[in-house]
This record gives C-alpha cells, structure tokens and sequence, in this order.
C-alpha cells in the first residue's frame, strides 16, 4: 500500500518533530491536537523550525512554504478518516492510548496503519483495543525528530510482516534508519540509555561529581553530543522516569529503578528544558 497522507495525534515536543519531519519528506500531514490553543503552539513550534532551517541556509523558501503548505491541524479525529498512516503521539498513559487506539480503529480506513510513538508502554495492549492488531506497531522517534537518524520499529506478536514491511519503507523515506525493536519496556535504545541517564543522576546525587563535570566528562571523554544530564533535560525527566520505572516493573532489576533524586526533581515540576529547569536552567 502507498503511504501517502499522515496522521499525528498530539503537537507536544515529539509530535511535532515527527510531523514535521513528514512534511519535509513530502507526505500530505494533519495534526491533531485537543484544542486550538495548544494546535497553535505545536504548529508555530514547526514553523520556527522550519524558518530556522531556512535561516541557517539549510531548507529554501521554497521548502518552506511547499513543507507549511503539506501540513494541517485539526482538533477533530473524525478528520483522519482518510490517512494512510497515524502516528500517536500522546503523553504516556496508556488508558488515554488505548482510548485513541479505539476510535482510530473506527474512524481510520481498514487498510490504515496504526502507530503509536511510546517510549516504554505495551504497544500490543494498544494493539488489541483495535479490529486490526495485524496493522499496528511502535514507530518510535528520538528528539529532537527532526535531527535523530533512527527510528526503532516495535514488533508486537500479532503484527504483520506487511506492516513491518511497509514501516520499514516508510522510516526511510523519512531518511532515516530503521532497526527493529522487541515489544518490551525500553525497547532497544531506552534500555541502554535510560540506565545510563539514572547512574549520572546517582553519581550526581551522591556529590560525587558536579552536574557539569559529569556532562562535560562524556562530551570531551567519550564525544558524545551532550552530556547524560543535559540529555535527561533535553529528553524530560517525567519520561526518563515513565521508562525506568517501566524498565523496573517488568524487570525488576534495581539498575533501572528511578533514583530518589529523579522522584523529587519530578515531584517538583523540574522536567528539564520543557519546564525551564532540571539539572540546569533554561530561559
Ligand atoms: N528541531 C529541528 N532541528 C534541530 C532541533 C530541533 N528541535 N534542534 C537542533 N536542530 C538542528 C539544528 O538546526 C542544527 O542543524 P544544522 O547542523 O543542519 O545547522 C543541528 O540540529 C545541530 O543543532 P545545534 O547546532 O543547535 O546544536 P548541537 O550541535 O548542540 O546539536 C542536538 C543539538 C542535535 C540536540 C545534539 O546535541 C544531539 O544530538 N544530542 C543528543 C540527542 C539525543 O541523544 N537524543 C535521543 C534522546 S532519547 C529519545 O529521544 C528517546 C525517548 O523515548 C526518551
């Protein structure tokens, strides 16, 4: 089947990124979001992006504008009676995924795949709120969307090669690679990562080293792109945690437990860039 017209459900961070990466990529793209306050957030949020891009030389204008001109926002899911492919990209519960998961199933065509974004949730429970389990996987994006090479593709045990297939195709026509990923909590990336953040953090904790000297050690020693503190900002700390706390239920290992320190940052509303403090500050 052609992939032709997108649907992404949510405008957060995640959302989008990827339905900005859709749009660049050529796909006619529709947003959905709850209301028209927080549409018109995640669709400047795109916008900024793209005259960025534009500014620093790296998209035309006329990029520009054919990319705005593939993208719409809506605030009602019956409008996704025509997409191809839908992308959710919702917070993290799976009670309002399932629900999506469900009306998608009515309102979608019967040929449509069905995706979910989740970082750490079951996506096979997602898949049975629905009549078509064969058609649905994780396609999970990294942040910043836009930027991340990778896609991870979550197999679920009810899922087609069909479909792996034609998410496969997809994720490249994004430009990006596609590896595939096992329907557990972290799937692959998450679960060496996750465990990585959360050490910096009891490293940190523990006033063993201090919030710089931890980052700048893996940026100059190791040449990564960011330190592990700063990723945690960058990522969230409510969904660092989401992840190692699901990391921990399923495998209760104590390396994936969240350390006290993670529970309190989250606890006081210190998510890291999105709320303008974390590990450092933002303006
Ligand atoms: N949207 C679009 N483009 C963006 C962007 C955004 N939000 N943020 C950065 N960019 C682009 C810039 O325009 C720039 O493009 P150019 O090189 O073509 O000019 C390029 O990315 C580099 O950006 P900057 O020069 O502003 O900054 P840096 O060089 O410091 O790069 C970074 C920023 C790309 C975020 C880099 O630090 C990085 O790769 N960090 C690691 C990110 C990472 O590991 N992400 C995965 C997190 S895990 C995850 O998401 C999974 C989830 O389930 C938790």
């Amino acid at each position: 089947m052609a992939i032709e017209k997108i649907g992404v459900i949510g405008a957060g961070l995640m959302g989008s990124g990827i339905a900005e990466v859709c749009a660049r990529s050529g796909y006619s793209v529709l947003v959905l979001e709850v209301n028209q306050l927080l549409l018109d957030k995640g669709l400047n949020a795109i916008r900024t992006s793209l005259t960025r891009g534009a500014e620093r030389g790296k998209i035309t204008e006329a990029d520009k504008t054919a990319t705005l001109g593939r993208l719409r926002g809506t605030t009602n899911l019956a409008d996704f009676n025509d997409r191809d492919l839908v992308i959710e990209a919702i917070v993290e519960d799976m009670a309002k995924k399932k629900d999506v998961f469900k009306q998608l199933d009515k309102i979608c065509p019967k040929s449509a795949i069905l995706a979910t974004n989740t970082s750490c949730l079951a996506v096979i429970e997602m898949a049975m709120c629905t009549q078509r389990p064969d058609r649905v996987l994780g396609i999970h994006f990294f942040n910043p969307a836009p930027v991340m090479k990778l896609v991870e593709l979550v197999k679920t045990i009810a899922v087609s090669p069909e479909t792996v297939a034609e998410a496969k195709a997809f994720g490249e026509s994004l430009g990006k690679k596609a590896i595939f990923a096992p329907d557990s909590p972290g799937f692959v990336v998450n679960r060496l990562l996750v465990p990585y953040m959360i050490d910096a953090i009891r490293i940190f904790e523990a006033g063993t080293a201090t919030a710089e000297d931890i980052d700048q050690g893996m940026v100059l020693g190791c040449n990564h792109p960011m330190g592990p503190l700063a990723l945690t900002d960058l990522v969230g700390l409510d969904t660092a945690m989401l992840v190692a706390n699901a990391m921990y239920e399923e495998f209760k290992e104590p390396r994936f437990a969240a350390p006290p320190l993670l529970k309190k940052m989250v606890a006081a509303g210190r998510l890291g860039r999105k709320t303008g403090r974390g590990f450092y500050q933002y303006s």
